[in-house]
């Protein structure tokens, strides 16, 4: 299969040196893009701004914005089988970023903010038939019923739910604990495990609803 795969955060600009960002630190998209890779799929990685290095035999590219993942999803869509958005995508961004440094002595500033496009929303309408997309929900609360309206919403056929409130999961940290739920109404509850254990279980899960699909 061919596998894209989005991770880590968004950086959206506040002037030409200020950005506004979000936690994620890429772990669980590189690790999902690794998973697909060691099972045999052709990948394509797109990721915000990482420190991690990039994962071998895996076509990489780097983006800033949500407007650049974006249009970086846009451009491999027809290409891909399987999309996995595990990006941390900004939901907001400033309205007017400034073109010149804010200056301290002008004092704290006023940010309009507008949302940042919904890469998932945007593209769903234009899922092919035979196209699998699986997103993530990074929660503090989960609620099932929550995601089962993302997955209505975002035309997905798998929601991954990722409880981001205790420091053993989700941001930043090396292990996971995810939910999975599909588009049948199936809910998976998955033990704490390595990134890397998680991932493996996300790209076996896309390899079943795919089998079924076929
Ligand atoms: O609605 P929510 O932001 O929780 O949905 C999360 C899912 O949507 C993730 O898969 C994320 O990558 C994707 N997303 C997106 N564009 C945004 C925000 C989130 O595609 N602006």
């Amino acid at each position: 299969m061919n596998v894209l795969v989005t991770a880590g955060p968004t950086r959206e600009a506040i002037d030409p040196v200020r950005f506004v960002s979000n936690r994620s630190s890429g772990k669980m998209g590189t690790a999902i893009a690794q998973a697909a890779r060691a099972a045999g799929h052709t990948v394509r990685l797109i990721t915000g701004p990482v420190a991690l290095p990039p994962p071998a035999d895996v076509s990489l590219v780097r983006v800033t914005s949500a407007a650049d993942m974006l249009a970086a999803v846009e451009k491999n869509l027809a290409w891909c089988d399987w999309l996995i958005m595990a990006a941390a995508v900004a939901d907001w961004r400033p309205r007017h970023p400034a073109s010149h440094k804010l200056k301290k002595a002008d004092g704290p500033p006023c940010i309009e903010w507008e949302p940042a496009p919904d890469i998932l929303a945007t593209i769903a309408p234009r899922k092919k038939p035979g196209q699998l997309f699986c997103g993530f929900a990074a929660e503090t609360r989960p609620l099932v019923r929550e995601a089962m309206r993302k997955l209505r919403d975002k035309n997905l056929d798998l929601l991954a739910l990722n409880d981001v409130s205790q420091h053993d999961r989700g941001f930043e940290a090396d292990t996971n604990a995810l939910t999975f739920f599909d588009a049948a109404g199936q809910r998976q509850p998955l033990p704490l495990a390595p990134k890397s254990v998680c991932a493996a279980q996300l790209i076996a899960r896309m390899e079943k609803l795919h089998a079924k699909k076929i």
